[in-house]
């Protein structure tokens, strides 16, 4: 029988509209809507399209949005500025650096230049800390999409075997910590370019998230009959469409449940970018943190 196909797009739209309550009630509070600014360095194609699908998430939840587009000659001294002027500024909750950053950017600095009470990225160090701490504030996104999904789509994982293919700092690791969280309580394998027999790692996992940034890398004779599969990957064909890390034609007729690329994972990290704008300002308006 042919995988149920997680559909991350309905997801999102429903997770958008139940924060629209919350958004309202911190609005009401501060006097304005939250609001997000998007830091957009350079032309890269790809991430104009993710900084844009970012701001059509924050529409649906009454979030307001701006973009802030520079040019690819911009310095490192000049966005650390850039930043730091966002920082200070009353109106705005959350701010979020696209990567990937123009060569001669040095990445770090950049994310370290982000205060971290508006780092709705969950890229900077004391964000990092908090959340391998078991105590974050502001939730890695990809990875709380993949919860989010999981969680929505009635998947158990206390005591399931996960297996996550990729070590990034973006996915791979963060999505190690929330898992192991005691809340969670999953049993995680990570694999990456040195694991020795990744195929034998993947048969073992109840649930398998592909995160590796390679189209094809996941075959359908790597998974368990009935394993649960998420695709983060989002690379570009040949023929230029999006594909995921997985072999999804093949591996539909093995899983029990699959997240397609494009309208899986994606259309959630937007939801996510948008929740953690709206606690950033419930903070700020000095509300409890959500549960
Ligand atoms: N580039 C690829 N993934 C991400 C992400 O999650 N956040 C930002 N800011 N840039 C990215």
């Amino acid at each position: 029988m042919a995988a149920r196909v997680l559909d991350g797009k309905a997801i999102a739209a429903d997770f958008l509209m139940a924060l629209k309550e919350r958004s309202a009630s911190v609005a009401e509070r501060l006097g304005r809507q939250p609001h997000l600014v998007a830091v957009l360095v350079g032309d890269d194609p790809a991430s104009r399209v993710y900084v844009r699908n970012k701001e059509r998430a924050a529409e649906k939840a009454d979030v307001r949005s701006t973009l802030l587009t520079l040019p690819s000659s911009t310095s490192e001294t000049d966005l650390v500025s850039r930043l730091q002027a966002l920082n200070v500024d009353p109106k705005v909750d959350g701010v979020l650096v696209q990567l990937p950053l123009p060569k001669g950017i040095h990445e770090p600095a950049i994310l370290r230049a982000v205060s971290p009470d508006k780092d709705v990225d969950c890229f900077h160090p004391l964000n990092v800390g908090l959340l391998a701490e078991g105590s974050p504030f502001l939730l890695p996104c990809t990875p709380a999409a993949v919860l989010e999904i999981l969680r929505r789509s009635n998947v158990p994982l206390e005591g399931a075997n996960v297996v996550v293919v990729g070590r990034s700092n973006i996915v791979g690791k963060p999505l190690a910590l929330l898992l192991i969280q005691k809340e969670v309580g999953a049993t995680v394998t990570v694999c990456h370019t040195q694991t020795r027999n990744l195929a034998e790692e993947v048969r073992r996992g109840d649930v398998v998230v592909a995160a590796a940034g390679r189209a094809g890398l996941i075959t359908a004779e790597m998974l368990k009959p009935g394993a649960v599969v998420i695709d983060v990957g989002t690379n570009r064909g040949a023929d230029g469409r999006l594909v995921g890390d997985v072999d999804f034609q093949a591996a539909v007729d093995v899983a029990s449940a699959i997240s397609p690329v494009p309208g899986g994972v994606g259309p959630m990290t937007c939801a996510l970018v948008v929740r953690n704008t709206v606690e950033a300002a419930a903070r700020r308006a000095g509300f409890k943190a959500a549960s």
